[in-house]
């Protein structure tokens, strides 16, 4: 993004004449400061160009320059959020990339490799399955109707809306139709990547990690992928036969709770665009089946916690991690539910109302690495998307103070760690990619901090 691109829609002065002016001055250039430090990722990370793969164009804020090249799934939903508040048209560019991926049967890819020139040191650096050479076989959670959502209520441009909307709500449906062989509303996830955090304990069972040995976290868990990959081999083009191998059949709490979220913004946009009420209607139920379906089979109400469920017999997992508590981003999440998960487990100081929460595993799990000893991700360390979702929950239930707490630990940490992948939860050190696009997020919390999104 050039300066000139980058005709900033964030408002950055007050008037103020109290004797308060110079703590507000202060804290007014520190949030000048994240916002240029997002806007200098987001501008820095862009990828621009004319792809081998039928000469599609592309224009797309990677994750981040040395680790992550390419354009993932969720990581756009999260820039696109970002970018609205620098760039309207590079915020609508971004899902219009990414949706050039799309499949005629609805499938959208987790990864689009789209510089031919990276593909084979990705190949070997990262664990992944082609569908083909510019895209992987595995999706990701659907931010994206989230994402439209906010682009649509901030533009108002029909067109773009119905140019996105249409591939995404084939999405939608292609996860229906595919991806619940039992018929109860929740979805099954083929690989731990899918839920997009790969290497969370919650899968250590699953997988045969111990996190006792934190040397050989990683490497058990490349192994696991490998075992995975070799059962997968025949049948990647047959998603049914895949769930029905039962090698990962996985109903992971946070994959559907933005989900079901997602479905309830379809649903609106479908009312505004040139989509049916019929469609409209039945993604509200759909949602609403996939809330019902969280509470009947994930909630304990003993734990005060959703549990993922694996495998065909649905066993819970009963690993205390972030997504837990995800269905809290659900409007209509019972309010004795929300008010149990808050006190039992979102406030409390030894599980997730750390330092610098919210902690990807609670603080009192045994498999907690908060320093990122296993150098493997989503395993202590708190990340700037989960705090982001969970910001917007606790509003919609009524904890704005709590909200707005959450919000300022986060800039702090942001302030004393950088632009970085995911941060110490004691300290705020940095740890991960450096230069992170979805840490960019910061912009849309400081924004809704100033009353103004
Ligand atoms: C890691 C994360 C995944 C993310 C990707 C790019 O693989 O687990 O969620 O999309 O990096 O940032």
């Amino acid at each position: 993004m050039t300066d000139t691109e980058a005709q900033g829609t964030v408002s950055i002065g007050v008037n103020m004449r109290s004797s308060k002016r110079s703590a507000v001055d202060k804290s007014l250039q520190e949030d000048d400061f994240l916002i240029s430090e997002a806007q200098r990722v987001l501008s820095a990370n862009r990828q621009e160009g004319i792809s081998q793969w039928e000469g599609k164009q592309f224009s797309f804020v990677c994750p981040s320059l040395s680790t992550y090249p390419f354009q993932w799934f969720w990581d756009s939903a999260f820039h696109t959020i970002a970018l609205l508040h620098l760039n309207q048209e590079l915020a609508k560019q971004e899902l219009r990339c990414m949706l050039q991926a799309a499949r005629p049967d609805g499938f959208i890819p987790h990864i689009v490799l789209w510089q031919q020139q990276h593909q084979r040191a990705a190949a070997a650096e990262f664990k992944i399955t082609m569908a083909h050479p510019y895209f992987t076989a595995t999706t990701q959670p659907p931010v994206i109707a989230r994402a439209i959502e906010r682009v649509f209520e901030k533009t108002g441009d029909l067109v773009w809306l119905n140019d996105v909307l249409e591939p995404t709500v084939r999405f939608f449906d292609w996860l229906h139709a595919n991806r619940d062989p039992d018929g109860d509303f929740l979805l099954a996830i083929i690989q731990p990547d899918e839920s997009g955090l790969d290497v969370s304990s919650k899968f250590d069972g699953a997988l045969g990690i111990d996190y006792r040995h934190p040397n050989t976290v990683y490497d058990t868990w490349l192994s696991a992928m490998d075992r995975l990959f070799t059962i997968y081999r025949d049948y990647r083009t047959d998603v049914g036969r895949l769930l029905r191998l039962d090698a990962f059949n996985w109903e992971d709490v946070l994959f559907n709770s933005i989900y079901a979220d997602g479905l309830q913004s379809l649903a609106r946009l479908c009312r505004v665009a040139q989509c049916s009420e019929a469609k409209a209607a039945e993604f509200e139920l759909r949602s609403a089946r996939v809330t019902e379906a969280l509470l009947s089979k994930c909630w304990d109400q003993e734990s005060g916690a959703f549990w993922d469920l694996n495998g065909s017999d649905e066993r819970p997992q009963q690993t205390l991690t972030s997504s837990c508590l995800f269905p809290l981003i659900l409007k209509d999440l019972d309010t004795n539910i929300v008010h149990k998960i808050m006190n039992r487990h979102l406030l409390n100081e030894s599980e997730f109302w750390l330092p610098f929460p919210i902690p990807s595993v609670a603080g009192n799990e045994p498999s907690f690495d908060p320093g990122f000893e296993t150098k493997a991700i989503f395993r202590g360390p708190s990340w700037v998307n989960m705090n982001w979702y969970l910001y917007w929950g606790l509003r919609q239930h009524g904890y704005e103070d709590i909200a707005s707490e959450l919000a300022h630990r986060t800039f702090e940490m942001i302030k004393r760690g950088g632009m970085r992948e995911c941060f110490n939860p004691y300290t705020a050190e940095g740890y991960g990619a450096i230069d992170f696009g979805w840490t960019a997020l910061v912009i849309d919390l400081l924004v809704a901090e100033r009353g103004s999104v």
